[in-house]
């Protein structure tokens, strides 16, 4: 039976009750709308665990001014049912003064990461992850927490605080579930029209691309990246935030592509803005 807790006292006493009777914990947090992409998490989670907690938590401190906060897909519902049918007993499903009572101030800044790739054009966003996954991290005392490979970036933040602070977390990062076309799970991709689904195609395309030139033995990241351009400027609706191939680790940017480096984009189609990576191996 699935069981919703809404306050951190309650969190509290189950995961005490779940820790005293020697249970392991696999914990996937997300936002909700979830798709098979956080559903292939979960069962991951539950394979690997005694017993499986998911939050749901819309969490503003991620949103800019700007940005989808208010017209971020909730389906609760829907979601419990999934995660039901999953066997998952247990969901986190916190209220906004929950998390953040009046007066909360803390912020986790994992410098270097933070302000790079989509922290440069979503200033104070992966501060908005850090703190909330920290403070999940906290409450559920897990054993391993899932993540979904597509928001690259925040696994590396999210592996890099964990690291940095001690916490005995194994973070596990599975790989992009995608439609049989292509397209990265994401639950932004309710706000696309049909024509944007398929304008969307380009990302999965260029990335493609890039794998295909490195494994051709072409490692001049000014040439790659040149080529998944001319596939982005294909589609009308689509608009470049960036395009880059990083070190895994540090996130910097590569002038020569090695095997292990991953080709990360962000691209806009009509007002939707879409992430997608893949790792090169060559
Ligand atoms: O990936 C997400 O859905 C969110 O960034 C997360 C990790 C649940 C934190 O709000």
């Amino acid at each position: 039976m699935l069981q919703v807790i809404k306050s951190i006292k309650d969190m509290k006493q189950k995961i005490k009750t779940i820790k005293d009777s020697h249970l392991t914990i696999g914990f996937v947090p997300t936002m909700g709308a979830l798709h098979e992409g956080h559903l292939s998490l979960v069962r991951n989670a539950k394979k690997e665990h005694d017993e499986v907690v998911v939050s749901i938590f819309v969490n503003p401190l991620q949103f800019g001014k700007n940005e989808d906060l208010r017209h971020y897909p909730r389906t609760f519902d829907r979601d419990c049912e999934l995660l039901s049918r999953e066997g998952v007993n247990l969901v986190f499903y916190p209220d906004i003064t929950e998390i953040y009572p009046d007066g909360f101030c803390t912020s986790v800044i994992v410098h270097d990461l933070e302000d790079k790739l989509c922290g440069k054009t979503r200033p104070g966003h992966f501060r908005g992850v850090a703190v909330v996954v920290l403070k999940l991290f906290h409450l559920i005392k897990p054993d391993s927490a899932y993540f979904g490979q597509k928001d690259f970036q925040q696994t590396v933040i999210i592996k890099r605080m964990v690291y940095d602070l001690n916490l005995d977390i194994n973070v596990k990062v599975l790989p992009t579930i995608r439609n049989t076309e292509g397209l990265a799970l994401s639950s932004r991709n309710v706000y696309l029209t049909e024509t944007e689904k398929k304008d969307a195609l380009c990302l999965y395309q260029s990335l493609v691309k890039a794998q295909c030139m490195a494994t051709s033995g072409i490692t001049d990241t000014e040439k790659i990246i040149r080529e998944m351009k001319k596939i982005i400027h294909t589609c009308a609706s689509a608009t470049i935030d960036y395009i880059s191939i990083v070190n895994p680790e540090t996130l910097e940017i590569t002038s020569e592509v090695r095997n292990g480096n991953v080709v990360t984009l962000a691209i806009r189609i009509g007002r939707t803005r879409l992430i997608d990576n893949v790792i090169l191996t060559f």
